[in-house]
């Protein structure tokens, strides 16, 4: 016997019965996204490596370790996208948004791809829906793009849902707390955990996560970026959280929040469900980049942005599958099917749901079959030209007038 395939770590293949509540949620960003204004895009599944390194930044887990890449035939590295926002900022770019009336508001859905270790809620293949509003630095913007998420999940019906809120500010603050936070650890390396000081050069924000008691005492008086930013980017985030309180949205201020891409300045903010495992809780997240445009060779163009992925508020839904149901099942006898399928095709082209039966069935295997598929009804076609309908739930039988089939099966 030849060995069978499975779908490939890490990914997963999405059944007809897994349809609707993806399609539910699909609808729903359709539906959100247009009243706000924004335009769908789609860019290609993958781009030139380069600019994920430039963009997402060298020195991000993304980049260093997820990316999937390969080189073509003509000897061109390429990447299948990690992540959106790179790949929508190139398209500003490359098709001369920026001369369009600002800003430009854009919204997407796709898969995505990040060599990851798999678990739940974690995959390799995943998908996402992101927002992006490209050419203006106000944080109405922000708040506008953090409403949207909420209003999203809110709408859907996550449980548990908790925002979490930061200002990384610029590079230059970033980069002066790194060392001030290096300087911190070191002075303090005796009561941390020896994994925590191992990285203390390589990764010190990490130490934030820690759940050594020893590492939290000491973080618990460690420099917070969020302290350290400059009096612009105080004011710019004063005003984020001051239009959020007008709002009326609650949020918490978390100074360890730091997003793993290299491309964020300013604003931050993450969505978590506390009904996910603490691995995968992070339903959605984003924030500013407002450098982004320039360090892909672009003009200078501020822009804000989230993605959320489809699989983890799934997950936090947990919702039942649906049952199926059709509106009519048409039944014939033998040698009858010709009829049925002119019905059928009536039917569908009034807008019902009509099946009929495809694989020879008795008329007796046909009314089981209707039972199976959850019909409300069912046409019988006799042998003489006429039907019957019968009422699936009461077993009501009455005669059907053929010429009149759409009205009396309409739901
Ligand atoms: P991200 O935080 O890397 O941000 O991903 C956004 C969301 O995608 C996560 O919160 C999570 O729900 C989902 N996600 C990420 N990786 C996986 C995975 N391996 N399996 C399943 N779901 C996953 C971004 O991608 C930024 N581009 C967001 C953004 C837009 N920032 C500004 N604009």
């Amino acid at each position: 016997m030849s060995a069978r395939f499975q779908a490939p770590r890490g990914t997963f293949d999405i059944l007809p019965g897994e349809q609707a509540e993806r399609r539910r949620v699909h609808l729903a960003c359709v539906d959100l996204f247009t009243r706000a204004g924004y335009g769908r895009i789609e860019t290609p599944i993958f781009e030139d490596t380069e600019l994920f390194s430039r963009g997402v930044g060298e020195s991000t887990d993304v980049v260093q370790k997820e990316m999937f890449t390969f080189t073509d035939q003509g000897d061109r590295s390429l990447t299948l996208r990690p992540e959106g926002t790179a790949a929508i900022v190139r398209a500003y770019v490359e098709h001369g948004m920026h001369k369009l009336p600002q800003p430009v508001k854009l919204w997407h859905w796709g898969p995505y791809f990040r060599h990851e270790r798999p678990q739940a809620g974690r995959f390799r293949e995943f998908n996402q829906i992101g927002a992006e509003v490209i050419g203006t630095d106000s944080p109405l913007a922000d708040v506008e793009l953090i409403l949207l998420l909420g209003d999203l999940l809110g709408e859907l019906g996550v449980p548990g849902l908790r925002l979490r809120l930061s200002s990384l500010g610029s590079p230059d603050s970033r980069a002066a707390h790194r060392e001030e936070l290096i300087a911190y650890l070191r002075a303090n390396e005796g009561e941390l955990a020896p994994d925590v000081r191992e990285r203390i050069d390589e990764n010190p924000l990490r130490a934030f996560d820690s759940k050594d008691e020893g590492t939290r005492a000491v973080m618990a008086d460690a420099p917070q970026l969020v302290d350290r930013i400059d009096d612009a980017d105080a004011e710019h985030f004063a005003e984020v959280r001051h239009l959020l309180d007008q709002a009326g949205v609650a949020y918490e201020l978390d100074g360890t929040l730091v997003r793993g891409l290299d491309y964020y300045t300013r604003t931050v903010f993450e969505f978590e469900s506390e009904g996910l495992d603490a691995q995968a809780a992070t339903l959605g997240g984003g924030g500013r980049y407002d450098g982004l445009a320039e360090a892909l060779g672009g003009p200078a163009a501020a822009g804000c942005g989230w993605a959320a992925g489809i699989e983890r508020i799934l997950l936090a839904l947990n919702a039942p599958p649906p049952e199926p149901a059709a509106d009519v099942f048409v039944a014939a006898p033998d040698g009858q099917s010709e009829r049925a399928f002119v019905l059928v095709r009536e039917l569908r082209g009034a807008g019902l749901h009509a099946e009929l039966d495809l694989a020879g069935r008795s008329l007796k295997g046909q009314m089981k079959q209707a039972d199976r598929i959850g019909a409300r009804r069912t046409v019988i076609l006799d042998e003489d030209g006429g039907a019957e309908v019968r009422d699936m739930s009461s077993g009501e039988q009455e005669a059907l007038d053929l010429s009149r089939a759409v009205e009396a099966l309409k739901p």
